[in-house]
């Protein structure tokens, strides 16, 4: 592990001084992201956001890794091709958690084997169940050996578990440089009303919480309580999830021509762009196995988004689909 893993702000440096002054010496795909401004090699622009506490901007688009607990060589290979692909962009998220079998230590294994931990903004959750703060303080420690990293970008208290009794400890970790940002997470409309109170009490650089075209329950509670506190927005299951996926219902439906007016080109990109249209939203992580779709969700992240206006239309469309 290298110095500039210890010292964040080290690390910034280096990837500005490596982007700057020495694009010859980095790997073509590396040097295509620097040489286009980020595009990753694209006609267009990658959109970047901010996230409000600490200015960091990151690609609208990143990657959820909750299908990559795998074992064998076989079922690695199309993981690695999808990280490779999204490291194309410099600070790209990739989330993952201690529950998602053996994800984390999949993908320390895959991003150390790369050689692109600079390039990513690697969060993961913790848990306290029943507020045992020594066994949230145990799981962030085996996160951090399974990623194979002295600093988390993002650590989140997954579906807010023991959320007031661990946030301290995490507040206290931030102070100390091993994590970089916190915040808490949630994929249950259920808990929506406990996550908007917990941003209104605690000091969080991060909500993560369910949205999509289908589900858009966010917009009355958490995205409000996120824009009012400042903080940051990223959107889980936003192409409705592994059980909900929203491509079934439209299968059979062509592309509307309104689409074009945006950019997209298939139905993931609709979904990703109407969800990144909405101004509370920071950056989706959809998650994906499959290189081609991780190419996708990437477009999704470039060029125009929905208005206001088209995203009342693309929910319109959304409704008057048969079930
Ligand atoms: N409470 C929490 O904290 C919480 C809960 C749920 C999820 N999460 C996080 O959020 C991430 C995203 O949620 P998710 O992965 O459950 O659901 P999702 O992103 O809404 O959807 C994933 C599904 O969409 C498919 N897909 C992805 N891109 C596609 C494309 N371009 N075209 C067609 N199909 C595409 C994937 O299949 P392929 O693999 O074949 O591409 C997969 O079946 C998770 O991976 C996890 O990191 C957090």
């Amino acid at each position: 592990m290298n110095d500039a893993h210890h010292n964040p702000y080290r690390r910034r440096l280096l990837q500005g001084v490596a982007l700057a002054g020495a694009a010859l010496a980095m790997p073509v795909w590396a040097r295509q992201a620097a040489t286009t401004a980020g595009t990753g090699g694209h006609d267009e622009a990658a959109i970047l956001r901010a996230i409000p506490s600490s200015g960091e901007r990151i690609p609208v688009i990143g990657l959820g890794t909750n299908a990559y607990g795998v074992q064998t060589a076989e079922e690695k290979a199309p993981l690695r091709t999808v990280l490779q692909h999204l490291a194309r962009l410099e600070n790209s998220v990739v989330d993952t958690a201690p529950s998602y079998r053996n994800s984390e230590a999949v993908l320390g294994e895959l991003i150390e084997e790369l050689g692109i931990r600079e390039r990513l903004f690697l969060a993961t959750k913790c848990t306290a169940p029943d507020d045992d703060v020594a066994a949230g303080i145990a799981q962030m420690e085996a996160s951090f050996a399974h990623l194979r990293t002295d600093t988390i970008d993002l650590m989140m208290v997954h579906n807010l578990n023991g959320a007031d009794a661990i946030l301290p400890t995490l507040v206290e970790w931030k102070q100390a440089g091993r994590l970089r940002h916190i915040g808490i997470t949630t994929s249950s409309n259920q808990q929506h009303a406990e996550t908007a109170a917990l941003i209104e009490r605690h000091a969080l650089d991060v909500v993560q919480v369910n949205y999509s075209v289908d589900n858009r329950a966010a917009e009355d509670t958490v995205f409000p309580a996120a824009q009012a506190r400042g903080t940051g927005v990223l959107l889980n299951v936003p192409l409705g999830g592994r059980r909900g996926s929203l491509f079934g219902r439209v299968r059979d439906v062509p592309l509307p021509d309104w689409a074009a007016t945006f950019g997209a080109t298939s139905w993931a990109q609709v979904f990703l762009k109407y969800n990144l249209g909405h101004p509370a939203v920071t950056a989706a992580i959809p998650g994906t196995t499959n290189p081609a779709n991780m190419d996708d969700n990437l477009a999704a992240g470039r060029g125009a988004l929905p208005d206001a206006e088209m995203r009342r239309r693309i929910e319109a469309f959304w409704d008057a689909l048969p079930g």
